[in-house]
């Protein structure tokens, strides 16, 4: 039998199933319910009991509390699951600064080719360690003397690894090796969640997403999280590109159309292949042409600084006020390096 479970103050409200510990059932509905190790050490997911009742599950102590916090009626939330409707007093995460930032070994599980130079890799967090993030947010990869930066491309709803789509940079430090030498279960060290590029979920505006090559990864990982939270707010996604093999996961874009009226998708190359009917030229200019007024909307863009600078110009020409212009630049990390 499912219970309900309620959120102070934030007003969250959502069904809990049988066998699932609070945090879970929170997670699962996009609820940014704060975590740290997902298995009762850490106490970062602990919160008060206002109503209702639990039970730990695995006959779990919650040694993080204290003994002032067990008689105030605390309780470590990933391990207790709700036994009636409950109500539970926490501080949901409203902003990048609240989370914790792990450095942590990962295992690569999964490399899946997207296009000729795309690649898809899906990182494992260790068994007692897991990493809260905001959808849209980057990770680093750390070698011993260099890190570079890749988005994560899932939503934290469905955290059980870590998602990254991958470009290749000719002559890169690292990115050759996940094209050339990397194999399943290779150890990578990473840093993070890091940056303040995630949709902001108070807003009711609509949105204008805008993705540069491989920036569709936070960008997926943001509509994701949108879409499980239910927000009917309009997104006009722009997916700027080479060629139509550079539309990695065109499938995906159009289920989301198929299924959710408010989405739109708009993939636009930049290099058009012969054959092709949809729009041609650069994402910008595509954006700039449709919207004569950005006052009331949000936008989001990600990619190579070149074209977030673009956006940003085209949007600020259209009205849109330099606060919501949320942006995440790709810049390329070894362009810089030892100057
Ligand atoms: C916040 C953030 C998030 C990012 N997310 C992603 C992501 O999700 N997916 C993704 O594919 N990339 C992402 N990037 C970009 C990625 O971090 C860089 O592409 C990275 O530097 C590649 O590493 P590398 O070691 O292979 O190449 P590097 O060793 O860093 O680069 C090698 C050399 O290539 C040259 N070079 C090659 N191509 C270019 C170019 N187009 N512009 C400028 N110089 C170039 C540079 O001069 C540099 O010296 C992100 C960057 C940032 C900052
Ligand atoms: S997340 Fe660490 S104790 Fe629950």
């Amino acid at each position: 039998m499912a219970n309900r479970i309620q959120l102070q103050p934030s007003g969250h409200d959502f069904e809990s199933k049988e066998g699932e510990n609070i945090l879970e059932s929170a997670l699962e509905h996009g609820v940014a319910f704060p975590y740290g190790c997902q298995n009762g050490f850490c106490g970062a997911c602990k919160a008060k009991v206002v109503s209702g009742d639990y039970e730990y599950q695995d006959e779990y102590k919650p040694q993080p509390l204290t003994e002032d916090e067990l008689a105030d009626g605390m309780v470590i939330c990933c391990k207790a699951e709700a036994k009636s409707d409950l109500t539970v007093a926490v501080e949901v995460v409203k902003g990048a600064e609240e989370i914790k930032v792990h450095n942590m070994p990962t295992k690569v599980v999964k490399i899946e080719k997207l296009a000729d130079d795309v690649v898809r890799l899906y990182l494992k967090t260790p068994e007692d360690e897991s990493m809260q993030f905001l959808a849209g947010q980057y990770i680093e990869i750390l070698m011993e003397d260099k890190r570079r930066a890749f988005s994560i491309a899932n939503a934290p709803h469905n955290n059980e690894e870590i998602e990254l789509h991958i470009r290749l940079v000719e002559g890169g430090y690292f990115t050759p090796h996940v094209f050339n030498e990397m194999t399943e279960k290779e150890i990578l060290r990473i840093e993070g969640p890091l940056g303040g590029f995630y949709l902001r979920e108070d807003s009711r505006n609509d949105i204008v997403m805008i993705a540069g090559g491989t920036g569709f990864a936070p960008i997926k990982g943001i509509i994701e999280h949108a879409i499980e939270l239910g927000k009917k707010n309009m997104i006009h996604l722009y997916w700027g590109v080479r060629g139509q093999k550079d539309i990695y996961l065109r499938e995906l874009a159009e289920q989301w159309v198929a299924e959710h009226e408010n989405i739109k998708f708009v993939p636009v190359l930049s290099n058009a292949d012969e054959g092709w009917e949809g729009r041609s030229g650069y994402v910008h200019e595509a954006v700039f042409e449709d919207f004569y007024d950005l006052s009331g909307r949000d936008v989001y863009v990600a990619g190579p600084p070149v074209m977030v600078n673009a956006c940003r110009e085209a949007c600020t020409k259209r009205k849109l006020p330099e606060k919501r212009f949320y942006s995440d630049s790709f810049e390329i990390a070894g362009a810089t390096e030892g100057k």
